[in-house]
Formats: C-alpha cells, sequence, structure tokens
C-alpha cells in the first residue's frame, strides 16, 4: 500500500485515531493502523505517565449509527485536565472531529449491530522530550475500542470493595496542587496497584479514603450511596470533589436525573460511617456503568436490583448533567 494511502480499518478490531499538525499548523484526525508503533520511546506519555486521557463509551443506536455519550462532559473534564497539567493539548473541536472520523470508521468497517458498544478512549502526552525552551509537541490519538455487553451477573451480584488509604490528605488539593488529584492524568500505576492489592486479599475494587478519614473515589470509579431522608424521601451523595477526587462524568448525569425525579442530593463531605445504613452504594464509570457493593471491608450492605436499573437507565438516558457535571459544591438540598 501507497505510504499516502488512507489506513482502512478490519472489521471488529479497534480503530485508531491520530491528531496530527498540517503545515499549517491545524490538527486533522487520520485513521491509522493500530497494529504498528506510533509513539516515540521518548515520549513523556510513556517516560513519566505525563499527560492525560479521557474513556468515554459510544453505543448504537437503532439504525447502526454509532455516538459517544457525554461528550460535551468528557470534553470540558479533558480541558480542566490541560489546564492542571499545563499541557497544550488539541481544542475541543480537534477532538470531537477525531472521535467522529474514528467513529464513521467503525461503521464503515463493519455496520455495527443495534446496542453495541465501544470505549472510546482520548489520550494526550506531552510529548517527546523535547530540548530544554522549546515548546512541547504533545502526541495526541483517540483508541475506539470493541467492549463487551455489561456483565449481568456482576451488575446482579455486585462487587466486594476494600476501603483504602491513599495516603494523602484531603487538603491536597489546596497546598499540594501539584499532585493533581482532580485531573485525569496518565499516572494511574498506583490505582491498579490498589486493585491488585484489593484482588489479593479477598475483594473486587477498591474505595480509597483521604488519610485524614474521608470518603474519597475508586480507582476507576466514582462512590455513589442512596438512603432515605428521616422523612422518607430518597437522596442520593457522593463524595465531596474538593476533597481530591476526579469529576465524575457518570455521576454527574445520574444526580442531574435523580434531581429532576426529585430526590435530594448530597456531596458530602462523607466519611466512611456514611457507608452504613444505606439503601444502596455503587460506583459508577462510563464504560462499567453503574456497579452495586455488596460488601465493604468484609461486612454486607444492601444490593438492590430495582434501585440499581433505576441509576443505570438515568446514567443511558444520556441526559444533560447540567450544573451537577463539575461535582462542584452544588449545596445539599435540604
Ligand atoms: C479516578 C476515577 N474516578 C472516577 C471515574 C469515573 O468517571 P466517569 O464517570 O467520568 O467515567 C474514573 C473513570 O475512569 C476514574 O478513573
Amino acid at each position: 500500500m501507497p505510504a499516502d494511502s488512507p489506513f482502512v480499518p478490519a472489521a471488529h478490531e479497534p480503530v485508531l485515531v491520530l491528531l496530527e499538525q498540517d503545515a499549517h499548523g491545524l490538527v486533522r484526525p487520520r485513521v491509522a493502523d493500530p497494529d504498528v508503533p506510533h509513539l516515540r520511546v521518548t515520549d513523556q506519555g510513556v517516560t513519566r505517565g505525563d499527560g492525560l486521557f479521557e474513556t468515554a463509551l459510544a453505543v448504537a443506536d437503532e439504525a447502526g449509527t454509532l455516538r459517544m455519550r457525554k461528550l460535551r462532559a468528557h470534553l470540558g473534564r479533558l480541558a480542566s485536565s490541560a489546564t492542571a497539567l499545563r499541557l497544550p493539548a488539541p481544542d475541543a473541536a480537534a477532538w470531537e472531529a477525531a472521535v467522529d472520523a474514528g467513529l464513521r470508521a467503525v461503521e464503515a468497517a463493519s455496520r455495527p449491530a443495534p446496542g453495541a458498544r465501544l470505549s472510546v478512549r482520548l489520550t494526550a502526552t506531552r510529548g517527546p522530550e523535547a530540548t530544554p525552551g522549546t515548546a512541547p509537541h504533545p502526541t495526541a490519538w483517540v483508541l475506539l475500542t470493541p467492549v463487551p455487553a455489561p456483565d449481568e451477573a456482576e451488575r446482579r451480584a455486585g462487587v466486594r470493595v476494600l476501603l483504602l488509604d491513599r495516603g494523602i490528605d484531603s487538603t491536597a488539593p489546596e497546598h499540594a496542587p501539584w499532585l493533581l488529584t482532580g485531573a485525569k492524568t496518565l499516572s494511574y500505576a498506583v490505582n491498579m496497584a490498589a486493585l491488585r492489592h484489593a484482588r489479593a486479599h479477598g475483594a473486587d475494587d477498591v474505595i480509597f479514603t483521604s488519610s485524614d478519614g474521608f470518603l474519597l473515589e475508586g480507582p476507576t470509579s466514582t462512590v455513589l450511596i442512596a438512603r432515605h431522608d428521616p422523612d422518607g424521601r430518597r437522596r442520593l451523595l457522593t463524595p465531596l470533589r474538593q476533597k481530591g477526587i476526579l469529576a465524575g462524568t457518570s455521576q454527574a448525569v445520574v444526580f442531574a436525573a435523580a434531581h429532576a425525579a426529585g430526590w435530594r442530593l448530597g456531596y458530602g463531605p462523607l466519611i466512611p460511617a456514611d457507608l452504613e445504613d444505606v439503601d444502596g452504594i455503587w460506583l459508577a464509570s462510563s464504560v462499567r456503568g453503574v456497579l452495586p457493593v455488596r460488601a465493604v471491608d468484609g461486612r454486607e450492605t444492601p444490593v438492590d436490583p430495582t434501585l440499581t436499573a433505576r441509576l443505570q437507565a438515568w446514567l443511558d438516558a444520556d441526559g444533560d448533567p447540567g450544573h451537577h457535571v463539575s461535582g462542584d459544591p452544588v449545596t445539599s438540598d435540604a
């Protein structure tokens, strides 16, 4: 194949879209072969985990057209991560064009069945090590990978979590912003190590706590808690973002829908005791969806399939997250 002919992805295989700068400095998407190397060994995404990412879900409609869910919220969070990292990542329009090119390439390779799902991962690194004083030249790409339907058995049974100390206190976002607690950086080795620790100790997942005792988040998820207020009204809770967690896009969409349905909301701050006497606890994230927790540190907690289905339906409806998107401390409803 001549070097300049467009790459044609194979059916049911991952699709890679590179965001490349043309001669005029404009960032353009190019569908490329995911099975050949594209990164330099000096890329700081690899040598230092210095970069950012987003993982979103795309689902095919009845006509087989793929659409990425929560596009605005993901691109908004990506821009916040880029600001926190001072990384000159491509702008929203360039990412949108790349995602669109990827989705259309998947459709062209094999018309997706209704309900077919893809994870859409957007990544930008600080690029190859540059000589001091020269501007960084970020590397950016979108990778679209088919993912199976949700594991219904897991969703019915729920997951066992351990509470693990993240080792930093909840004032870190103010006094140590370089820890990048609210940014979705490529430095996830610690999160993956926590998951391995949980699995080696008979659990499936983790809820991090701050060293001063606040509930934070899962290594790849946001914590949601449902309970009844003394007057019988339902309340949905999530840990306070300002304590040092990522603003979850799934949490935001579910909260906006719960609010519209008349539920009260609460943003904490929460402590481990808030995991007791609840109607349910879930780990929420874009690809896995809303996963019920069935045990915390070995102590059983209620799993309510009807509530899980309700939260999942709110997430699937992909409504406007509105002002709930950043987890900004919208004052808890009285
Ligand atoms: C640390 C962390 N918190 C929360 C989430 C959930 O975010 P979202 O709902 O936007 O997928 C993720 C997703 O991977 C995550 O890595």
